[in-house]
């Protein structure tokens, strides 16, 4: 009696520290502020065992985030504020991860809490955090080639001005924090130290002319390769 007494102890306790360990888990992964999603959960998700406790480390986010000297960082909680020759950037912390300064050159990101939410934030947020570095102290660019007879670009003063074979040129504001270089009439290099704000500016460059798939006329990126399609014609017998 005594003994089934405790063997029944025993599975409640089980079962108690079981389902405290999955609601920790689940809370950290959907966040308070993400409930709405816990509704569409995803099949594989629902289940959690003992053993998806062991994610695996993200691969990028191990590596530590290397600072120059030129570059100087201000870490207030999970607010980051990056400042280099080129420019200020800053960057808001989820709290899936946390970031510390190693040394003063080195900056590691850290998992908060073991979830796969987690596990996907390291990663992506160390990347973030090496585009500010690189950003504010080496700078980004991104090319884009125009291609089609007639087509010429030029910048005057702030703004790009695009000859497309529309009845009137295009002419684009070029973005504060940004510059923009012309060669040649058709190859275009935006320039600046947010990775995000100049790859947002191209794509809105790219967008006026996308490259068209039977003669690859249009703009495209300078690495972009265009999969060309065989032409109507060339189907007939
Ligand atoms: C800042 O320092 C890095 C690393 O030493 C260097 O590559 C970069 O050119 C420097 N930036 C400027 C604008 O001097």
């Amino acid at each position: 009696m005594l003994v089934n007494l405790f063997s029944v102890l025993q599975v409640k306790l089980n079962e108690y520290t079981c389902s405290v360990f999955q609601n920790n888990l689940k809370s950290g992964f959907f966040g308070e502020r993400n409930e709405l999603r816990a509704t569409s959960v995803p099949v594989p998700f629902v289940g959690f065992s003992r053993k998806t406790i062991e994610c695996k480390e993200s691969r990028i986010g191990k590596q530590p985030v290397l600072v120059p000297s030129n570059v100087t960082i201000t870490l207030e909680g999970q607010d980051l504020k990056v400042k280099g020759p080129l420019g200020e950037l800053g960057l808001t912390y989820p709290r899936e991860v946390l970031v510390e300064r190693v040394e003063s050159g080195i900056l590691r990101i850290r998992k908060a809490v073991e979830t796969r939410r987690a596990n996907q934030m390291h990663g992506l947020f160390r990347t973030l955090t090496d585009n500010l570095v690189v950003g504010v102290s080496k700078g980004f660019e991104k090319k884009l080639q125009l291609v089609g007879v007639g087509y010429r670009a030029m910048v005057e003063g702030k703004e790009l001005v695009l000859n497309l074979g529309f009845s009137h040129p295009v002419k684009m504001t070029i973005p504060e924090g940004l510059s923009v270089k012309v060669e040649e009439n058709t190859r275009i290099t935006v320039s600046g130290y947010d990775k995000s704000d100049i790859g947002q500016f191209a794509a809105s460059i790219r967008r006026w002319r996308p490259p068209e798939p039977y003669k690859g006329k249009g703009i495209k990126y300078a690495d972009e390769i265009v999969r060309r399609k065989e032409g109507k014609a060339g189907k007939k017998k």
